[in-house]
C-alpha cells in the first residue's frame, strides 16, 4: 500500500494511492488545516430540534428554497436553525450538504484493538481520493437482483458470497475497492473523518435525515463490486432478517470461523442461538436475569411495531430531521435509525475490545461483513415504511434531495450520488427477497388496567422518584416532568393531519462517552416497565464516534448535543390518556451522563 505514515499516531495516517491524485495529500496533522478564506462558518444550534421546518408541501416554502435568497441568507449563521417557527415554515431555509472535502480527511486518534495496533503501515480511516469526479447514472439491468434473506440462502448462495468477500479481501489496501477500503467509508462520513466542501464543518451522515439515504448508497456500491468481482451482476447481499422470530439471532453464514464472512470481533455471549435484543442496554446485560428467547422475540416485534408505525407516522418521524449544508450534525435520528439500528451494532460488538469493535464503534462497525447485512435491512425497512400508509413518504425538501456523497464504483471511478437517486430501490436494481413482517399487527400492552380518568398526580407521586419542573435536568437519577399537551380529544382525522411528538431537546454528552436513557410515559406506582408495554416510549442511545472535525477541535467541549421525538398518539389513545390535559414524562437513565434542555409536546404534520 502506498501509504504516507510519518504520523505515529495510528488510524491517523492518510492514505493515498499512487493511482489517485496526491497534491494535497499531506499527513495528519497537517491535513487538518482548512483554507478559511473559502470556507463558511458552521452554525452553531444550542436547541437541537424545537421546530417542524419539514413542512415540505407548502408553496410558499418550495418558492423561499428556489430563490436565490436563501443562498445569501445562509451566511448568516445566527438567524438560521434556533429560529425556525412550528407553523411558519418561511424560515426554513437552508442548502443541500455538499460531498465531502475529500483533502480534509482526518480521523481523530482512537486506541485501537490489540491485533491491529501494530500493523504497519498503520490502519488508515481515509479513502484514497481523486480529483476526477463523475456523476452516478442509473445501472442497466434485464433482471431486478434480489436480496435474500441471510437464514433462508443455501449453500451455492454462500459459497458465492464468501468467494466474492474473499476476492474484495484480496484486493490491495489502496485499491478503493478492498474490503478495507469499503469499511473506511464508513470510517470516514460516520467518526467526522470529513468536513462538508465549502464549509468548516464536520461531515456526519447519522443522526439527521442523511442516515437511510447514505446507508443505501453505501451498499449499493459495496454489492456491485463484489458482484464485479466474480462476474455476476446479479448477486445480491443478504438481509439479516431481525425483524421476524426466525432472523433474530446472527445468521449462521455470518459465524464459520474459516470462512470470509467472518469477523472474531463479536460478543461472544450473542453468538447462535442467542436472540438480539433490539432495544439492548448493556449495562444490564446478564445471562441469568435476561428474558427467556421466547420473551425475547415478543419484546422484539413489539420494537418493531412501535419503531415502524407508531413512531413513524411522519418523513421526519422516520427519516430523521433536516440536516442541512453547513449545519452542525445531530439533528435528530429518525426512529429506525435510533431503535433497533444502534442497539444491534452495541448487541453484536465486542466487549473485550476498546469500543467493543467492531460493531459497537462507527469507526470499525464496516470492518465486520455483518454490518452490511444489519444494514440491508434497515434498508429494507426504508421500503417496508413507505408501504405503510399514505403519510409515509420521503420528504421533497429539495436540501435532502439534492444532497450529495461519493462512492467509489466497481471500476474504481470516484462516483457523486444524490440522496434522491436512491429513494427508489427499484431503479437501483434491486428489490428484497418478500418474506414475512410479523410485526404488523403486534401492539404493545398497557402495564395496568387503563381508566380514562387523569392520572397524573398519582403517577408523579411516586417516592421513588424526583418530579422536576426545571430545565437543564442532569440526568443522574430517574426523573419525571409533567407536560402540558397543546391539544386534548382530538378526533380521527386531526389525529390523522397531524402526529402529537414528545420532543426531548438539547440532549447534552461528551462525544467520548456513550450514553443511554428510556422514556416512560404515564406509568405508575412501582410497577416495572418493559419494552412490551406500550407506557415506554422509546429510548436515546449513541454509538461512539469520536468528532473532532473544523471548529470543534478548538473548543473546550466536545459535546454533541441532538434531540429525540417520539410518537404520542398511538400511545395516549392505547392508554386511553386522550382527554387529559398532560402527560407525565419519566425519564430513567442506564449509562453515561446526559443533560437535556427542555421537553415539551408538538404537533408535527
Ligand atoms: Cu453508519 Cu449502522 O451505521
Amino acid at each position: 500500500m502506498a501509504s504516507i505514515s510519518s504520523s505515529p499516531l495510528s488510524l491517523m495516517s492518510f492514505n493515498v494511492s499512487s493511482n489517485f491524485n496526491t497534491s494535497s495529500s499531506l499527513p495528519y496533522p497537517f491535513s487538518q488545516k482548512h483554507q478559511p478564506s473559502k470556507n463558511r462558518k458552521p452554525k452553531h444550534h444550542q436547541i437541537a430540534c424545537t421546530s417542524n421546518d419539514t413542512n415540505q408541501n407548502s408553496p410558499k416554502e418550495q418558492e423561499q428554497k428556489a430563490s436565490p435568497r436563501r443562498n445569501v441568507l445562509i451566511g448568516l449563521g445566527g438567524l438560521y436553525g434556533a429560529t425556525t417557527f412550528t407553523n411558519n415554515n418561511s424560515l426554513a431555509f437552508g442548502a443541500p450538504v455538499p460531498i465531502p472535502d475529500l483533502t480534509s480527511c482526518v480521523v481523530p486518534p482512537i486506541e485501537l484493538p490489540d491485533d491491529i495496533k501494530n500493523i504497519d503501515p498503520p490502519i488508515s480511516c481515509c479513502p484514497p481520493f481523486s480529483s476526477d469526479i463523475i456523476d452516478f447514472k442509473f445501472p442497466t439491468f434485464n433482471k431486478l437482483r434480489v436480496r435474500p434473506a441471510a437464514q433462508l440462502v443455501n449453500d451455492d448462495y454462500f459459497a458465492k458470497y464468501n468467494k466474492a468477500l474473499e476476492l474484495m479481501r484480496a484486493l490491495p489496501d489502496d485499491d478503493p475497492r478492498s474490503f478495507y477500503q469499503q469499511a473506511n467509508i464508513h470510517c470516514a462520513y460516520c467518526v467526522g473523518g470529513y468536513t462538508q466542501k465549502g464549509y468548516d464543518v464536520e461531515l456526519q451522515v447519522h443522526n439527521s435525515w442523511l442516515f437511510l439515504p447514505f446507508h443505501r448508497w453505501y451498499l449499493y456500491f459495496y454489492e456491485r463490486i463484489l458482484g464485479s468481482l466474480i462476474n455476476d451482476p446479479t448477486f445480491a447481499i443478504p438481509f439479516w432478517n431481525w425483524d421476524a422470530p426466525d432472523g433474530m439471532q446472527i445468521p449462521s453464514i455470518f459465524t464459520n470461523p474459516n470462512s470470509s464472512l467472518y469477523d472474531p470481533r463479536r460478543n461472544p455471549t450473542h453468538q447462535p442461538p442467542t436472540i438480539v435484543d433490539l432495544n439492548y442496554n448493556k449495562a444490564n446485560d446478564n445471562p441469568a436475569t435476561n428474558p427467556s428467547a421466547e420473551e425475547q422475540i415478543k419484546i422484539n416485534l413489539t420494537w418493531m411495531h412501535k419503531q415502524m408505525i407508531s413512531n413513524s407516522k411522519t418523513p421526519r418521524q422516520f427519516l430523521g430531521s433536516p440536516y442541512r449544508g453547513g449545519d452542525t450534525p445531530f439533528k435528530g435520528a429518525g426512529s429506525l435509525e435510533n431503535i433497533p439500528h444502534t442497539p444491534i451494532h452495541i448487541w453484536t460488538g465486542d466487549p473485550r475490545q476498546p469500543h467493543g469493535e467492531d460493531m459497537g464503534h462507527f469507526w470499525a462497525a464496516g470492518r465486520d461483513p455483518l454490518f452490511y447485512a444489519h444494514h440491508a435491512n434497515v434498508d429494507r425497512m426504508w421500503s417496508v415504511w413507505k408501504t405503510l400508509g399514505k403519510k409515509r413518504k420521503d420528504f421533497t425538501d429539495p436540501d435532502w434531495l439534492e444532497s450529495e456523497f461519493l462512492f467509489y464504483d466497481e471500476n474504481k471511478n470516484l462516483v457523486k450520488v444524490k440522496v434522491k437517486d436512491s429513494a427508489n430501490d427499484r431503479k437501483l436494481g434491486y428489490v428484497y427477497q418478500d418474506v414475512d413482517i410479523p410485526w404488523i399487527k403486534y401492539k404493545s400492552k398497557p402495564s395496568r388496567r387503563v381508566k380514562s380518568k387523569d392520572k397524573n398526580k398519582s403517577s408523579a407521586q411516586r417516592p421513588s422518584r424526583k418530579l422536576v419542573d426545571k430545565f437543564p435536568i442532569v440526568l443522574d437519577s430517574v426523573v419525571s416532568i409533567i407536560v402540558k399537551r397543546p391539544k386534548k380529544s382530538r378526533n380521527s382525522k386531526e389525529k390523522e393531519d397531524e402526529e402529537e411528538i414528545l420532543v426531548i431537546d438539547g440532549i447534552e454528552y461528551d462525544n467520548k462517552t456513550e450514553v443511554k436513557f428510556d422514556v416512560i410515559v404515564n406509568d405508575e406506582d412501582d410497577k416495572e416497565i418493559g419494552g412490551e408495554n406500550t407506557e415506554f416510549a422509546g429510548s436515546y442511545v449513541s454509538v461512539l464516534h469520536v468528532h473532532d472535525h473544523g471548529k470543534n477541535k478548538k473548543k473546550k467541549n466536545n459535546n454533541i448535543v441532538t434531540c429525540l421525538r417520539l410518537g404520542l398518539t398511538d400511545l395516549l389513545e392505547d392508554l386511553k390518556a386522550d382527554d387529559d390535559d398532560s402527560i407525565v414524562v419519566t425519564l430513567i437513565p442506564r449509562y453515561g451522563n446526559v443533560k437535556i434542555s427542555g421537553i415539551k409536546i408538538e404537533l408535527e404534520d
